[in-house]
């Protein structure tokens, strides 16, 4: 085993969540290269067999952060030591600051200097910002090198694991540099998710929300009336169904996969303008689609009483609904965003709770839709 590690030892890991689960599941992912979503407990030790069923690769690279590294790097180097792979670990400092060109510039050094060819693999055990950077060097490492992702939050396992999108940020933004590039296989261990602090679970039910609320009124419904124990699998489950059924049909987010964006708009400027410190994504997003949907009720173009709805389901997780700052700021932050074309922007609003719609509007304009 080769160690490479980069981080404060800074872990907070504390919150126990009891859960139990139904069943496994399986989902087939039918992008342009088609992948398996196993769901199930257990994963991370049985990582190599399944792996080793897609990949013939000879060398493996985990990228992972340091509080991950803690929990599970142990469990899935075992289980690919023993289905034969020479594993090495990347680990970066957790947080969105590692999420940078110079990270990835890192790793590519790492893999050159172990000689990682194209027929090799790596591996992104973490939540989102691993995800996302793990996924943008596998993508661009000698023009593409295989990928799975083995998500270990609920914001990951719903949302940033699949669908191939990959990226980081630039000073002058979120997320502006990044690929879209599909993973061969996605583990989803239901089993870590015991292992969250609350925070982190409420940064992932901003995300289930979001797609009840673009998508679902049903999940919507679920996540409002039922404890999040008692619903667990068949959250993620229905989560990544929707996100599937956007993506096999859109997969470069031409149209319909635009509607995933819905509340990142905002969310993405408030993130960007405290640095990254002041908001976890999760609560960024929460407000984002607070915002969006009380502007879009003043404009007579949602249903009134879905804000009054929203809101009462964010607190319900924990998630915040407001938020007191400069809008014209938060405007100017928004629109350097990959959602703009020319002097226009796709905007992604609420007719009412399930049923989300894109409008293009003049970029001018964005402030009066996202809350000004
Ligand atoms: N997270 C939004 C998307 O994957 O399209």
């Amino acid at each position: 085993m080769f160690i490479f590690d980069d981080f404060d030892k800074n872990n907070n890991f504390s919150i126990k969540l009891m859960m139990w689960v139904k069943n496994v599941k399986k989902i087939n992912f039918k992008t342009n290269s088609p992948y398996e979503i196993l769901i199930d407990t257990n994963l991370m030790r049985t990582s190599g067999d399944h792996i080793k069923k897609i990949s013939s690769a000879r060398q493996v690279l985990i990228i992972t952060d340091d509080v991950v590294n803690e929990l599970y790097s142990g469990d899935v180097t075992d289980s690919l030591i023993e289905s034969g792979f020479e594993v090495f670990l990347f680990t970066l400092t957790h947080g969105e600051s590692s999420k940078t060109l110079q990270s990835v510039e890192r790793i590519y050094s790492f893999l050159i200097k172990n000689k990682f060819t194209r027929s090799d693999l790596i591996i992104a055990l973490g939540g989102g910002i691993v995800g996302d950077i793990a996924g943008f060097v596998a993508a661009t490492y000698m023009r593409g090198i295989d990928l799975v992702q083995i998500p270990t939050t609920l914001l990951a396992q719903i949302d940033s694991a699949i669908g191939g999108k990959n990226g980081v940020n630039l000073a002058h933004g979120k997320n502006l540099i990044g690929t879209f590039y599909q993973p061969k296989l996605v583990l989803i261990d239901i089993g870590v998710l015991s292992t969250l602090p609350k925070q982190s679970l409420s940064d992932g039910m901003a995300e289930a929300i979001k797609y009840g609320l673009i998508r679902s009124e049903s999940l919507f419904n679920m996540i409002k009336n039922r404890e999040l124990d008692d619903i667990l699998t068949d959250l993620i489950f229905e989560c990544i169904s929707i996100k599937q059924e956007l993506v096999e049909r859109d997969e470069l987010e031409q149209g319909e996969r635009k509607l995933l964006n819905f509340g990142h708009t905002l969310g993405h400027a408030i993130e960007k303008f405290y640095n990254f410190s002041k908001y976890t994504h999760g609560q960024a997003v929460a407000i984002g689609m607070a915002c969006t949907v009380r502007s879009g009720e003043n404009l007579a173009i949602t249903k009134s009483g879905t804000y009054e709805e929203l809101t009462s389901v964010l607190r319900k997780y924990n998630l915040p609904c407001e938020i007191d700052c400069d809008m014209d700021k938060l405007a100017e932050i928004a629109k350097i965003d990959k959602k703009a074309t020319g002097e226009f922007f796709d905007i992604v609003l609420i007719k009412s709770i399930g049923s989300g719609f894109v409008k293009r509007i003049k970029k001018d304009d964005l402030k009066k839709y996202i809350g000004g």
